[in-house]
């Protein structure tokens, strides 16, 4: 097999630091004059693979000199990083960044950066050209590492840049990263995606898959564990097929094998998963290990065969419920979750009822639902009998009822049960009370302390509601 190395070249990165060190250089000039610092803000749309760039764009702004701020209208610097997943998703970028029109004119020295996954798109490039002239910079998810290169021409006069992809799918190691949380972090493990499920916008914006050296995430995963985090998810958009394109012998269960056998107090997440290749392997090294949390996320789709089949999925229901019946038999305590889309383009009534049946076969502790959304380049967005919005409506709505109460009855057979807990610190609406997840994602509302947060708990749960359970800390 031949060895095959993605890795953007460390001449390039060192480029990149050059530049990073002429604008600090600009930035502390700016500091020792005015005696505050230039300020960066960040914006993330999307998924965990999105909060993990934006963890780096921020890594990289800090290095320049800027410093971290939570409003827009602070900033010398604004980077939105984008999602292109459905149009909602699209229509928020757009209107977020209309807004920033204002904050421009007030600071006309405010530079603003569009990335991500909606900006590699070709009428999107086009958009933001046209109707958004006082955005500086664009570039695509692949190309994030060039982000200083593009500050420094533009800072020194240049004209707006417009950089959407290469094409040549490279993985940029060495680049300096500002973390959300002081205990929990995301490690990508790999980029892109080969599978080209009829739906799905990934492949064309983010490119093909590419794997991150095993050398350079166990390095990365280490140094979170010797810091102290304690839940770290692995990401990539198809976990399984880490490796392949690297051209070793060495897949997604082996890498998984030897990162559990890292010491320390943690808990190991990864996903995504695709139920066409979750072996049997990967499930008896989880199953058999320290750290990696008995949560599984594998994303269904859709319970007709016929509708898997129109989406490019290459499993059926029958292959995935037995996968999901191997994951039951070798962890019964195991946390499953699950994506489902509903109004596929010919998606019938029927197909429609044997989701609703495969939900009931199931028993996904949650669900994450969606309407299909059409995206434009996908062969779905060109498939005929598109479903009507209001059908989608009320078999979304369908469908989360019955959820709901599957959802509801899995929460309520853990009343009773003590379950370990990571305390993220008082409840968003209501500061009095903490809460927290389980090793399986569930939303844990509990007693806590200011002590408590970042560590594990153990909750004794008395209550089982629909999306959360609550319980009493138990200290010993
Ligand atoms: N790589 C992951 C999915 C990433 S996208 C996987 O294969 O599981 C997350 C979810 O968004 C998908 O699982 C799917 O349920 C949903 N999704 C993707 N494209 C969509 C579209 N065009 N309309 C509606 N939902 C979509
Ligand atoms: Fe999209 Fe399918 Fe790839 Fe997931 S596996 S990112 S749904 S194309
Ligand atoms: Fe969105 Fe891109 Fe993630 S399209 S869901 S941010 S990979």
């Amino acid at each position: 097999m031949v060895n095959i190395d993605r890795s953007v070249s460390p001449n390039e990165i060192e480029k990149q630091k050059e530049y990073m060190a002429k604008i600090r250089a600009l930035n502390d000039a700016y500091f020792e004059d005015k005696g505050v610092r230039r300020k960066a803000f960040a914006l993330t749309l999307g998924c965990q693979q999105n909060e993990a760039d934006s963890e780096r764009l921020m890594g990289m702004a800090i290095e320049m000199g800027y410093e971290k701020c939570d409003s827009p209208d602070d900033a010398s610097l604004i980077m939105v990083n984008t999602c292109a997943i459905r149009e909602h998703a699209e229509k928020r970028a757009l209107s977020l960044v209309g807004q920033y029109k204002h904050v421009k004119s007030r600071n006309p020295d405010l530079i603003i950066v569009i990335c991500g996954c909606m900006v590699v798109q070709e009428h999107r490039v086009k958009d933001i050209k046209m109707r958004y002239p006082y955005v500086d910079i664009l570039f695509g998810p692949s190309l994030i590492y060039r982000m200083p290169e593009h500050i420094w021409s533009r800072s020194e006069g240049g004209k707006r840049i417009f950089d959407p992809d290469n094409a040549e799918y490279k993985v940029a190691e060495g680049l300096p990263v500002c973390r959300e949380s002081s205990y929990r972090a995301w490690v990508s493990v790999m980029y892109g995606c080969n599978n080209f499920c009829s739906y799905c916008i990934v492949p064309y914006v983010r490119g093909r898959e590419r794997s991150r050296r095993k050398e350079d995430v166990i390095a990365e995963f280490s140094e979170l564990v010797q810091k102290g985090y304690k839940d770290i998810t692995l990401l990539g958009q198809n976990v399984n097929s880490y490796g392949k394109d690297s051209g070793f012998d060495y897949d997604f269960a082996d890498l998984l094998e030897q990162l559990d056998a890292i010491e320390g107090d943690y808990t190991i997440h990864f996903m995504t998963s695709h139920p066409k290749d979750a072996t049997r392997k990967l499930i008896d090294v989880m199953s058999s290990s320290k750290h990696v949390a008995r949560h599984f996320h594998l994303p269904l789709q859709s319970g007709s065969d016929s509708v898997l089949k129109a989406m490019n999925r290459k499993y059926d229901f029958e292959k995935y419920i037995s996968t999901l019946d191997y994951i039951r038999e070798k962890m019964p305590d195991v946390t499953l979750s699950s994506d489902i889309i509903v109004g596929f383009p010919g998606e019938t009534e029927e197909d429609f009822e044997k989701t609703l049946e495969a939900l009931s076969r199931a028993r996904f502790d949650m669900v994450y639902s969606f309407q299909y959304s059409p995206r434009r380049g996908t062969p779905a967005a060109e498939m005929e009998e598109q479903i009507s919005k209001e059908v989608k409506g009320e078999r979304f709505d369908r469908l989360l009822k019955l959820q709901d109460s599957i959802s509801l009855a899995s929460n309520q057979v853990l009343v009773g049960k003590t379950l370990r807990v990571l305390c993220d610190g008082p409840s968003k609406n209501n500061k009095d009370v903490f809460s927290g997840r389980t090793d399986g994602g569930k939303i844990v509302f509990f007693d806590g302390e200011l002590d408590d947060i970042g560590q594990f708990v153990d909750v004794n749960i008395e209550k089982g509601d629909t999306f959360a359970l609550s319980g009493k800390i138990i200290r010993k």
